[in-house]
Order: C-alpha cells, then structure tokens, then sequence
C-alpha cells in the first residue's frame, strides 16, 4: 500500500478526489469531502480468473425461495428468499425494521440457526423485543457486534441459513479509517456482506436507515450494490405499515405487502382494503372511495375532502396523502368546467389511513370528493370510483381496471365509475359499472 496515500469522498454521493474540494463537483454539495486512506486494489489470484462462455451452455439453477414465513413479505420479495441476495431494508428509526426482522428471524429459526447481529442494541434489548413477539428459540443466535470480522467468524461458527444486520450504518470495516455510516464504510461493509452472501448462499438482511429527506443514508451507491431494496413506510400516528419493494432483481417491483404494528409485534393484513375503508363515514358529505393499485394489488382507499368559506386572507389549500399540485389543478378544473367557484374556499383534502396516492386514477375521486363537501351532498355508500381527470374535464382510462372493479365488488360496493374509454375492455359483472366522459357528466349523474 503506498505510504500515506489519501483520497477525498464525498460523504453525499460517493465522488472521490485525489484534492479537497470546498463543493463537491459532481453533486455540488458544500463541506461533504472527507479524506480517507486509500486501499489497494486486490491482484485476482492466477486460478480466479473468471471463463466466458455462451449464454445457452450455462447451467439454470431452479428458481428456488426461501418462504420468509410472513406472506405479505413473501409477496414483495416475489415468492420469497433468494438464497444469497442481498435485501435492503431501509426506513424511518422507530416504524419497525428491527421488529419485522426478528420476526422473520425467528420464524426461519424453527427449521435451521439464523444469526441476528444488531450494533444498535444489547443481546437484553433485543431478548426483550424477542420476548415480546414471541421470538425465543434456540435456533436463532444474537450477536451484538459491530465488527465485521467478528461477524464473518460467527457466520463461520453458526453456519446460518439467515443473516440479519441490524444496521449496515453502525458496522464498520478495519480497513476503512473514515467513521461507521459514512459513505466509504457503508460501500465496503455493503461489498462485504455481499460477498460473504454469494460464498454461503446465504440470504442477508441489511437494515438501513433513510436521511430527513427520505432517503436511504449512504447514498445510491449501496441500492446499486443490492438485490432488493425494500421500503417500509407508515405514518407514526397509525399503525399500518407498509412494504415496498423498489428494486427486485429476482421479481417485480412496486408490490407492496401490509402489516399492523400490535402489541406483540408486525401482523399481517391480507386483505388491506376492509381496514383503509373501515371508519368511513357514512352519509357524510366529501368523502368518496377509489380502488388504488399499488404494484398488482388493488386496494380500496378513502379520499376525504373539507371545502368550507375562507374566512380570513387567502385561501388556504391543504392537501395530505395527495399531491397539493394536483389538487390545485383538479380546483381549477372543478371551476371551469363545472362551475363551482371554490376560489373563495378553503379546500382541504385528505387519504384515510396515513396512506399515499401518487397514481393519477385518483384523481376522479379527489375531484368527486371536493364537490361533493362543496354542495354538501353525499356520495351513496356503494360507490367506488377510478379515472384520471384531464384539463378540458375529460375524464381519461387507467391501467388494471378489470382488478379495480373486482376488488370493490369483492367488498361489497354495488356502483363503479368508470372512464368511458374503457367500455367494452372490461368483464361485465355484479357491480353495476357506470362510463362517464366527462366530468360534468358524472357530476349530474352523482349530484
Ligand atoms: P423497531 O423495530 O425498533 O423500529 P426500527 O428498528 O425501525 O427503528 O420498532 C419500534 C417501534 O415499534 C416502537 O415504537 C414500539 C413498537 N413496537 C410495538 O408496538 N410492538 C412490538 O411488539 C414491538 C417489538 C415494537
Ligand atoms: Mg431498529
């Protein structure tokens, strides 16, 4: 190694210096260069030279998961562990990654030993939590480290089908001299758990917290080096939590799976829709139902609207769950196109259930929600609505309508609106489906 030799990272995105720089060139953050001591690059032994050979003569391993023994996580992962994938999983302190882990810790730890080492807590700590989801078992072995070392002889020792690191921010690699969390160590302990995976077939678990701004801390570089990068969302004041998976080298993305954080740890919801839309009020005016699909799943969803007269200076526009853009932008078609003079109204809108609708299917029972609070006439009980709201007030298709409508007839909803594009493209069934162009249309219709 030559002697003294130091770079500068950027702690933000990864860039690397052989000067300091006062603003980082390639992300132009300010102060982020931190110098570290340069390692050399390893000369691959004489027998380690990988072959090339023609993709067809490759020998096809069986597509073979490991059950997680939660089905809603199962679900995300695609139908389960991949044996050696490295699984990302990142989220807010405190919405239940250490929970959720020891679960699924515990649960593969009824069939063979599954390590679970933890730089955040004492082996008390966590023997408490494991007390309290019922995760006591001889099988599943608990390490409080933050050595890496450390934890490659106790993978050696107890040779697990399952390893946990609860969080790859607190581990920190030897030969890295910059602090643990920083973006070196994080590359290097993320490089190394990847290699110990793929020698073992051993599936990791590594947690990683998100900064303020939601993201995953050290930054995207450890989401390239990963199989799977999961999110687990949820509001704080709900119990609800969700899983989503961004990146999914071994099955789709975008599935989500649902839990309930309970007194005794994570519980699957498997049918998400009766819970989103189970205190709906009924007979109350500026609420209206939609069915969201998030990944494949379609999932019933309350959208609640309050428009009452602004009182005092401007307007205010308040909008959770929902883009405030979009809100705005569906206000200034409401008065356009159907005539509604909401420009002296406060207009708050709101997701049941803590939940988050980004897709633009929402849009049709935003819309609908908002007038009705407006004209002060409820929605029958029974409807559920989908369709994105155009700016000349056409009301556009959306992508799995057969599911949509399916889910709320499933839950008992007797009246779908729906665009009108979609007539003839989907099964006629029980629900009555009702295709509306516009949105002056479906307003006569409803009101
Ligand atoms: P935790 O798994 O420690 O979160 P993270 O690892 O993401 O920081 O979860 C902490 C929260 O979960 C804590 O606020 C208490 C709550 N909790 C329960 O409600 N029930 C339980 O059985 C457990 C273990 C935690
Ligand atoms: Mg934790």
């Amino acid at each position: 190694m030559g002697k003294g030799k130091t770079r500068y990272t950027c702690q933000n995105c990864g860039f690397t210096s052989i000067r300091w720089l006062g603003q980082c060139s390639d992300c132009g953050k300010w102060n982020s260069m931190q110098e570290e001591a340069v390692k050399t690059t390893l000369k691959s032994a004489p027998g380690n030279i990988a072959k090339v050979c023609p993709i067809s003569d490759i020998a096809r391993e069986e597509d073979y998961r490991i059950p997680s023994t939660l089905r809603e996580l199962d679900r995300v992962l695609g139908g389960g562990i991949v044996p050696g994938s490295l699984i990302l999983v990142g989220g807010d302190p405190g919405i239940g990654k250490s929970t959720l882990l020891l679960q699924v810790a515990a649960g593969l730890a009824r069939g063979a030993p599954v390590l679970y080492v933890s730089g955040e807590e004492s082996p008390a700590q966590i023997s408490m939590r494991g007390q309290r989801v019922g995760a006591l078992s001889n099988n599943l072995k608990v390490l409080a480290s933050r050595d890496l070392m450390g934890i490659e002889q106790a993978v050696e020792e107890v040779k697990p089908k399952l390893l946990v690191i609860d969080s790859i921010q607190t581990m920190v690699h030897p030969d890295i001299s910059s602090l643990p969390g920083s973006v070196s160590q994080i590359r290097e302990v993320g490089a190394f758990f990847l290699e110990i995976g793929k020698d073992n077939e051993l599936p990791v678990f590594l947690v990683g917290h998100v900064t303020k701004e939601g993201q995953l801390a050290g930054p995207k570089l450890l989401e390239h080096l990963v199989d799977c990068v999961l999110y687990f969302e949820g509001d704080q004041h709900y119990s609800f939590r969700i899983i989503r998976c961004v990146k999914n080298r071994f099955g789709s993305v975008n599935e989500i799976g649902v839990f309930q954080m309970e007194e005794a740890g994570l519980v699957e919801v498997p049918n998400p829709s009766e819970i989103f839309i189970a205190e709906r009020p009924r007979g109350a005016p500026g609420s209206a139902v939609l069915t969201s699909v998030e990944g494949s799943r379609p999932l019933l969803v309350e959208v609640q609207a309050l428009v009452s007269p602004t009182s005092f200076g401007q307007p205010q526009r308040m909008s959770s769950g929902v883009d405030r853009r979009r809100v705005s932008m569906l206000l200034a078609v409401l008065e356009k196109k159907a005539g509604m003079q909401l420009g002296f109204h406060d207009v708050y809108v709101n997701v049941a259930g803590g939940l988050t609708l980004s897709e633009p299917a929402a849009d049709l029972s935003i819309l609908t929600a908002i007038a009705s609070s407006f004209t002060s006439k409820a929605l029958p009980e029974d409807v559920a609505l989908c369709g994105e709201v155009g700016l000349t007030g056409e009301i556009r298709g959306v992508p799995h309508l057969g599911e949509r409508i399916n889910e709320a007839e499933k839950m008992g909803f007797k009246k779908f609106y729906l665009p009108l594009v979609a007539r003839g493209k989907v099964r006629e069934q029980g629900i009555k489906l009702v295709y509306v162009e516009s949105i002056g249309e479906l307003l006569n219709l409803l009101f």
